[in-house]
């Protein structure tokens, strides 16, 4: 496809210095201003202040001024007003009121390997006389931010120009409940739900495995309880496991591994077992809990959205 990643993405927070704090926690690299990654690079997280927390803008990645103006082509072709720059194009979205911008960009660096530990099973005992070497673990920084959902007062309006404007594919959806989208091989890269008013409603960091994002999750738990908001579960879109913690801000951030990649649209079309209403929350887990679907600061949201409006 034209677009080939996330580049990432910009949020306003009341306060920034508290979640300044918390990715020191989790031991994310960069700042505010620079952003914030993982322990591979890549996408990144710029953070500024506001009076209530909002997501400001999106970035995605493609490979050359082709695809720049085919986006932009495409926005023009919609009624969109896309404003073109340097090697990008860009457009508000009404709805979320969310800047994309599609930039050229250099592909995302190859991860290199980790040497993950075999667990023992019936039938395949490759550990005997010892404990396992995932006891041992501790926290370590996620690899790499692979995905964020937003929330939006008119879902399908904001599908509707991800998809058919800036071209990003669909991976799975229930329509008018949630919409898994992609601009990478990550199976999503950008999730839409419904909310009342715009939300980043979550961001997601990729760990090796389920002892990485326990050991990391824990280690945030510990120090905070009321930290912990969903998990630990396997989700059916994606087919990840994850954890999701309270920010500072009021956002969920899922630590997550074990995620589906796509490399052949086709394939996946083929082979995909349809997303249900069913399975649209997890697999196995623990209940969606309510302020995933009415944020629990729904009314100082609301009154901030009002002032930007007046
Ligand atoms: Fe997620």
């Amino acid at each position: 496809m034209s677009l080939h990643r996330l580049l990432g993405f910009r949020a306003a927070v009341a306060d920034p210095t508290a979640l300044d704090a918390y990715y020191a926690e989790l031991r994310l690299s960069g700042n505010a201003s620079s952003g914030y990654t993982g322990s591979d690079g890549g996408a990144a997280v710029v953070i500024d202040e506001a009076p209530f927390r909002r997501l400001i803008a999106v970035d995605i990645g493609c490979h050359d001024d082709h695809d720049v103006a085919a986006v932009q082509q495409r926005l023009e072709a919609r009624g969109a007003s896309p404003t073109r720059g340097s090697a990008s194009v860009s457009v508000l979205d009404d709805a979320s009121r969310v800047l994309i911008t599609v930039r050229v960009a250099e592909p995302e660096a190859a991860s290199a390997p980790v040497d993950l530990v075999t667990p023992n099973t019936l039938g395949a005992i490759v550990r005997v006389d010892e404990r396992s070497p995932a006891v041992f673990g501790a926290p370590r920084p996620p690899r790499r931010l692979g995905h964020l959902v937003i929330g939006t007062p008119d879902l399908r309006a904001t599908r509707d120009l991800l998809v058919d404007g800036i071209g990003c594919k669909v991976s799975d959806e229930v329509d008018g409940i949630i919409h898994f989208l992609r601009c990478s091989t990550d199976h999503h890269n950008i999730g839409l739900v419904h909310s009342p008013v715009p939300i980043l409603q979550h961001y997601s960091w990729e760990c090796d495995d389920l002892d990485h994002v326990g050991h990391t999750a824990t280690a945030l738990y510990r120090s905070d309880p009321n930290r912990h908001a969903w998990g630990v579960g396997r989700h059916f879109a994606g087919s990840n496991f994850y954890w999701y913690l309270r920010d500072p801000s009021g956002s969920f951030l899922e630590l997550y591994s074990d995620f589906d990649r796509i490399t052949d649209d086709a394939a996946w079309e083929r082979n995909r077992a349809p997303l249900s209403l069913e399975h649209a929350a997890n697999v196995w887990g623990p209940n969606l809990p309510p302020e995933f679907v009415v944020p629990a600061d729904l009314a100082e949201l609301s009154a901030g959205w009002a002032t930007l409006a007046s």
